[in-house]
């Protein structure tokens, strides 16, 4: 405590606001959405029901269901334009900060919804969970070199999206129901997650009164760095790592308990789990099955199951609590599907874009207060100025 501050390095033990929207125990591996364990979404929801339960607060009657899938159907092309802000990226650039650009360039195309009255936060919703998958493809087919491809809004949401990443125009594409599904339920599983520091800083930047893309195209900034969502493209660099080496995963796993090595075990660890997460254990069934029949990693696959072993029956995994996280078994289903690594952490954030715009709106109509922590200073007191000639 210094004077009346209580300093909280990375906030580890400060709560920044009410809100009813997920519930995590992280001591007993829990996480509902709206009350609704996220075991329970994954086996019955949808990605878009999952939205609208996570946004407005209840599950939609089957009409409200119906409306908001339309009004959402109604909107997944972009602006012709911004195709061309597409192209000026350079071949093979990174698709998360293309991605973030892109919906930031997208408060361009509608001045309707570029501010924070309700209508315009509404219509931001609808355009921004509908073009987000868009977005997300064109920022895959830019950085593999190919030409875009229109939204087909005969399709499913997700099918849509499968299309646009990986269909042509001058083929048929043969949509695998299991493979659609899987991407479904990990969809679901990311779309919230209480104040992670993406949506928390969602919220920052909310609060300041910026429009609704301007705080998720920030949150999509947030989300790439490698301690968060970028972990899932960490995680099969390490597996790959350690297949190439042809090390053994007691050994990467000795490298990472020797802090001077300062190597991590990507995809475990977790702020509020200290149990194992729920997700994890959701993804890791999945990953199984997908695997079986699509087998193009089940090596990759194999030593990820016996990294996690290793790790789980290892004393400084089990004195911490680090158990695997969301991201240690949802990459290698990614890559099944096809996806390059660089587009693991995009699909994260098509998951997480409904919770970033629930707690923006809960933040909007509950509070508002300008976001502005205060800081211990430890700098220099007060010295005079000397002109740089007579500084020695
Ligand atoms: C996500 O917050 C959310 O909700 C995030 C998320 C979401 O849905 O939004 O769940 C998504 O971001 C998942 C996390 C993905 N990141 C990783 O998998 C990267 C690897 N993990 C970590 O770097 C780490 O565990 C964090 C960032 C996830 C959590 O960091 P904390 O809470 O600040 O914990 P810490 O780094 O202080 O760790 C405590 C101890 C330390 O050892 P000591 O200094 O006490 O000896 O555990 C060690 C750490 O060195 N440790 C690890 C480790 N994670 C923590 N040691 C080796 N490998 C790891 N992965």
């Amino acid at each position: 405590e210094t004077g009346n501050l209580f300093l909280d390095p990375a906030f580890v033990n400060t709560a920044s606001c009410d809100s009813r929207i997920t519930y995590i125990d992280g001591d007993n591996g829990v996480l509902r959405y709206r009350g609704y364990p996220i075991e329970q979404l994954a086996t019955h929801s949808t990605y878009l029901e999952t939205a609208y339960l996570v946004i407005y607060g209840d599950l939609p009657s089957a009409a409200e269901l119906k409306t908001f899938e339309e009004r959402i159907r109604r909107s997944t092309l972009i602006d012709e334009r911004m195709r061309d802000l597409f192209r000026c990226f350079p071949r093979r650039s990174h698709p998360m900060p293309v991605l973030a650009a892109g919906v930031m360039a997208l408060s361009t195309f509608s001045e309707k919804s570029a501010g924070i009255e309700p209508d315009q936060v509404e219509n931001a919703t609808d355009r921004l969970i509908a073009k987000m998958p868009t977005l997300a493809a064109f920022s895959y087919k830019n950085s593999v070199g190919q030409p875009t491809l229109y939204p087909d809004n005969s399709l499913s949401y997700i099918e849509n999206f499968i299309r646009m990443s990986f269909g042509f125009p001058t083929e048929a594409y043969e949509f695998n129901d299991e493979i659609t599904r899987a991407l479904e339920v990990l969809l679901i599983l990311h779309v919230d997650h209480e104040q992670n520091c993406s949506t928390s800083t969602v919220r920052m930047v909310g609060s300041s009164g910026a429009n609704l893309y301007s705080a998720v195209s920030a949150g999509t900034n947030a989300l790439s760095g490698p301690k968060h969502g970028g972990a899932n493209q960490a995680v099969i660099e390490m597996l790959q790592g350690i297949r190439d080496s042809g090390m053994s995963t007691r050994e990467f796993v000795s490298q990472v308990k020797d802090h001077k090595s300062n190597v991590k075990l990507m995809g475990f660890g977790h702020r509020i789990y200290k149990n194992y997460d729920p997700r994890a254990a959701i993804i890791k069934e999945h990953a199984d099955n997908i695997l079986k029949l699509h087998s193009g990693r089940q090596d990759l696959l194999e030593i990820a199951q016996e990294l996690e072993e290793t790790a789980m029956s290892d004393d400084y995994f089990r004195e911490r609590k680090l158990y695997p996280n969301v991201d240690f078994y949802s990459g290698l289903i990614y890559e099944a599907m096809g996806f390059p690594v660089n587009m693991f952490t995009v699909l994260f954030a098509i998951g997480r874009l409904p919770g970033w715009i629930a707690h923006y709106r809960e933040q909007l109509a509950t509070s508002n207060k300008i976001w502005r922590p205060r800081q211990i200073y430890t700098g220099e007191q007060e010295r005079a100025y000397r002109p740089v000639d007579l500084r020695p």
